[in-house]
């Protein structure tokens, strides 16, 4: 067996949840390895947050996950916090701001955290290896052997699997940590993607066909779970931050119910513009308050006409039930390409919440966003990286 590196711990996937991991554990006197297949570590950190990287959220709680467990997610989040994080990036200079909701950027750029995740492992020595992965991993005698794709072996006592989910495949998103927990006897909860824009058929896109690029404010529910953003008209359906995340609720088939402006008490303020602006047509009045393209559009569903004087109060409560209970049905999902997260994963019934090793192969471990374990859209899934990866890396 001589010429095989041996290792205390290898970590598969040089991610947020993987670096995080691997510094933590270097940093009790292991010796770590860390691998992953990209040309450079944490290209999803670089790329996140329009650059920015929104890192965590002031209000990170169980809440904000979704799971088939929703306790899982508890211990992690609990023993390392999103102020633990702050305090780690404010340690290393890095300065940040509240966008909105709780939402916190880095105020340069998400290299920054990149940054200060290699300085994390080169101080406690751990080893990086870019443009390598594994082939096959196998397990004997409380020991790991994973061959490479240049033919060599490796040995650990344990394996970190933090190879992330199936989202943005371009960026070398592969279901190699799935495939590995399925060979050692873990389920899969199903795998989807969330965090997505909803696509429509024909005839709706061809009624949304004047309103590409034009946002408003709504709260959007799938599932009974309702968000209150941005929606955006694009090309092929809806996004914005309100579509996405009712997004991970949905289920095909289901409707979306919209409402559109739900700050505003619509009925009450067409009933006051009725008295000034009666003489107007009412889908002028109503570009008063929505765009005009959607104004239009919204006109031509309901079939208005006349002017704003023509219409009875029962008429404009109509026109506001209307706006506040929008139902619609997407025929899909824009899918893996532009997800932002995979929903689903290892299922946690056979992880350890404490420490994320496996209940059935000791010193077999998962991580980050290859668990079931999703976070809403504001930081939370950077979040469940920092958190399940220091728990990993503290508990080897
Ligand atoms: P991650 O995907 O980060 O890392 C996995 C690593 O494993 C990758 O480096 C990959 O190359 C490697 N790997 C995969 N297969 C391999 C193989 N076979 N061999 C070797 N290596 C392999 N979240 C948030 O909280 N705030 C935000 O602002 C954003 N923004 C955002 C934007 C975009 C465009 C996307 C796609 C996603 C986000 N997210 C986000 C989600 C966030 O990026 C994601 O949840 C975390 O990166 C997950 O961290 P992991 O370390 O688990 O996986």
């Amino acid at each position: 067996m001589s010429g095989i590196s041996k290792f205390d711990v290898i970590v598969m996937g040089a991610g947020a949840a993987g670096m995080m991991c691997a510094a933590q554990a270097a940093s009790t006197g292991k010796t770590v390895l860390i691998l992953d297949h990209a040309k450079a570590a944490g290209e999803k950190i670089r790329i996140s947050g329009g650059g920015r990287c929104n890192f965590t959220n002031l209000h990170c709680g169980p809440q904000n996950f979704i799971s088939q467990n929703p306790h899982f997610a508890k211990s992690a989040l609990k023993r390392y916090t999103q102020w633990d994080f702050i305090e780690l990036i404010s340690t290393h200079s890095i300065s940040w701001h509240e966008k909105t909701l709780g939402q916190l950027f880095c105020d340069d750029t998400a290299k920054d955290i990149i940054a200060m995740l290699l300085r994390m492992m080169k101080k406690e020595r751990v080893e990086l290896r870019l443009q390598t992965s594994v082939t096959s991993v196998r397990h004997s005698d409380g020991l790991f052997d994973l061959v490479l794709n240049d033919g060599s072996t490796l040995q650990a006592s344990s394996v970190v699997v933090a190879t992330g989910g199936k989202s943005i495949p371009k960026m070398g998103a592969t279901g190699i940590g799935y495939q590995i927990a399925e060979q050692y006897g873990h389920s899969i909860i199903e795998t989807r993607p969330g965090l997505v824009p909803l696509t429509f058929g024909e005839d709706t896109k061809q009624d949304f066909s004047a309103l590409p690029g034009l946002s408003v404010p709504a709260r959007v529910t799938a599932n009974g779970t309702g968000f209150s953003e941005g929606l955006l008209f694009t090309h092929r359906g809806l996004s914005g931050p309100s579509i996405l995340q009712a997004s991970s609720y949905w289920n095909e088939k289901d409707p979306i119910h919209v409402h559109i402006l739900p700050e505003r008490t619509l009925f009450e303020d067409l009933r006051a513009l009725r008295k000034e602006h009666g003489k107007k047509s009412i889908s002028n009045v109503l570009a008063m308050v929505l765009p005009t393209r959607l104004a239009d559009y919204f006109s031509n569903q309901m079939r208005l006409t006349g002017n704003l004087a023509d219409q009875s109060d029962v008429d404009l409560r109509a026109i506001a039930t209307y706006l506040s209970a929008w139902e619609l049905f997407p025929t899909g999902t824009e899918g893996y390409r532009t997800a932002e997260v995979t929903l689903g994963g290892v299922n946690t019934d056979q992880l350890s919440s404490k420490t994320m090793e496996s209940r059935l192969v000791s010193g077999l471990y998962f991580i980050g966003e290859v668990v079931d374990v999703t976070g809403w859209l504001g930081g939370f899934n950077f979040q469940w990286a920092w958190s399940s990866g220091w728990a990993a890396g503290s508990a080897i």
